[in-house]
């Protein structure tokens, strides 16, 4: 072939495989898993004189969990003060042990720690502890023995959120003059082993126990999110035919359970066929107690990074600290779920 008439066929050639190889080479760096959450450390050498601190976040499941994040991330700024290093576990406790050790090695001043379960943090506390970097807990809590392992905890009362959810339910009913009949309620849980999960299903069925005719006919996980809560919800439909409450422990497990009920032709909230008692409050779920979607959802503040700004100054001011911290919470209904209410809502 003459040398002119190669290049232009080379050229050809080219023109039509340079986009496949291209994209041969995105798909691969996909599948090696390059291109999702490439997470960067930030390089601790610039924290200067700032404070530092490891955030080992549990994941990522809800509306709530991104809000949480949200929050620490207003707080530990640069111009607050503060160099932060945030680790996403993805669910694992496993991921929030190795997250921990690392910050240990990184010698950080402060670990905030959002724990995915309640138990199994003995030994990784006991090494920060050793290496005497304070950790503080936030929002779920930890159950260990010797509580010297962590400085605090900054969070919610889940137990306390599970007896709201009672309480709404037995006022609900003595309103309907339906107080002595029998009610039939199925519970969607949150994460298995996580004090948010553990703690409302406590609260509530301390309450539940008073009432001979409520019925607590199953409680499943659902983990927290949208698409289990439809699952489990679905499941819960099939087997019977007689729900009167559904209790969901978060508003991303009722988004899915909505959706389970409507797709099975029946009718949620006020004057529909089943009942929604629902934990967060977040915007969204908000906007649906405005519209009567959801009966109530019990308040889940997930805004706790000023609070833990707040604890860490207190501590470097060498203040005592109390052991919890329960941040503010209400219970939201159509009545009071106003226009100002969702226009201050930040989350
Ligand atoms: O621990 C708080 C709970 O975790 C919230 O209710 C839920 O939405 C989140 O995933």
């Amino acid at each position: 072939m003459e040398k002119g008439k190669m290049n232009v066929h080379v050229n050809r050639i080219m023109v039509v495989l340079l986009p496949a190889i291209v994209l041969l080479m995105i798909m691969l760096g996909w599948g090696l898993g390059l291109f999702t959450h490439i997470e960067e450390e930030p390089d601790i050498n610039e924290a200067s004189d700032r404070i530092v601190i490891g955030v080992s976040q549990l994941g990522s499941e809800s509306g709530w969990r991104t809000a949480n994040t949200e929050s620490v991330q207003r707080a530990f700024t640069k111009q607050n003060g503060y160099f932060m290093i945030f680790s996403n576990a993805r669910q694992k406790q496993e991921n929030q042990i190795k997250a921990i050790r690392n910050f240990i090695s990184q010698r950080v001043d402060y670990i905030v720690l959002a724990p995915v379960v309640e138990s199994g943090w003995e030994t990784v506390l006991q090494e920060a502890k050793e290496a005497g970097i304070p950790v503080i807990v936030m929002d779920r809590s930890v159950s260990v023995e010797d509580e010297s392992l962590y400085v605090t905890l900054v969070g919610t009362d889940s137990v306390e959120e599970g007896k709201k959810a009672g309480r709404w339910l037995e006022e609900h009913l003595k309103e309907r003059r339906m107080a002595d009949e029998d009610i039939n309620i199925v519970v969607l849980k949150g994460t298995e082993g996580a004090s948010a999960q553990i703690g409302r299903t406590v609260g509530f069925s301390m309450i539940a126990g008073e009432h001979d005719n409520w019925h607590i006919l199953e409680q499943e996980y659902a983990d927290f999110t949208i698409y289990k809560g439809k699952e489990v919800m679905a499941y819960f439909l099939e087997k019977y035919d007689d729900i009167d409450v559904v209790v969901s422990q978060n508003d991303d497990m009722t988004f899915g359970a909505i959706e389970a009920i409507r797709e099975s032709g029946r009718t949620v909230g006020v004057g529909g066929d089943i009942t929604i008692i629902s934990f967060d409050a977040v915007y969204e779920a908000l906007e649906m107690v405005a519209e009567g979607t959801i009966n109530v959802d019990i308040e889940c503040n997930p805004d706790q990074g000023e609070y833990i700004s707040e604890v860490i100054r207190m501590l470097e001011n060498g203040q005592e600290v109390e052991k919890r911290y329960y941040v503010e919470e209400d219970v939201y209904t159509m009545e009071n779920v106003t226009q100002e209410v969702l226009d201050a809502r930040i989350y």
